[in-house]
């Protein structure tokens, strides 16, 4: 079993997708991650531990949100030039990556006022419907039509870590 395969986040999940993964396993291993930490987020108690949960999820989420856009999205698109209906598949995916970048800038706001707080919790629930929105659209439309298609998904994958390494050091 390989390394990442094993690396842990600090809260019992894998935070990595291994190497040799193609775009897609990239990707919905992402979006495990991210629904964990919200649901570890909404079973914390302490203050402390929603922190820095809150911390991870905003950490994840930019990552992820920024490799699709820069990566992922304009690679797709080039392979389904002019196919309207993928093309209405990336922008509602774009939207909601829109959506969720908002939540999570007034998120790092809450968390610099000292939160995480009330709102916070909020936030997060508001988090959650957007992710699982984002899940949906990905991985029951939009990546059904991908496998389909002629993408080096291998090549892809190779793309989107190389990018999130690069992401990982910035945000470090
Ligand atoms: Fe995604």
């Amino acid at each position: 079993m390989p390394t990442a395969r094993t690396g842990q986040n600090g809260l019992g999940r894998r935070e990595v997708a291994p190497d040799g993964d193609d775009a897609l396993a990239v990707l919905r291993q992402d979006h495990e991650t991210v629904t964990g930490l919200l649901e570890d987020y909404e079973a914390a108690q302490d203050r402390m531990r929603k922190a820095a949960i809150a911390d991870r999820i905003s950490r994840e989420l930019t990552i992820h949100s920024t490799i699709e856009a820069e990566v992922f999205f304009p690679r797709v698109r080039e392979a389904f030039e002019d196919d309207d209906n993928m093309e209405q598949l990336l922008a509602a995916a774009e939207l909601e990556h829109d959506n969720v970048m908002t939540l999570i800038d007034r998120l790092d706001d809450a968390l610099d006022g000292g939160g995480p707080d009330a709102q916070t919790d909020e936030r997060i629930r508001f988090l959650i419907e957007c992710v699982d929105r984002h899940v949906e659209i990905q991985e029951g439309d939009l990546f059904p039509q991908i496998e389909q298609a002629e993408l080096d998904l291998a090549e892809i994958g190779e793309a989107l870590r190389t990018r999130r390494e690069e992401l990982q050091d910035e945000l470090a």
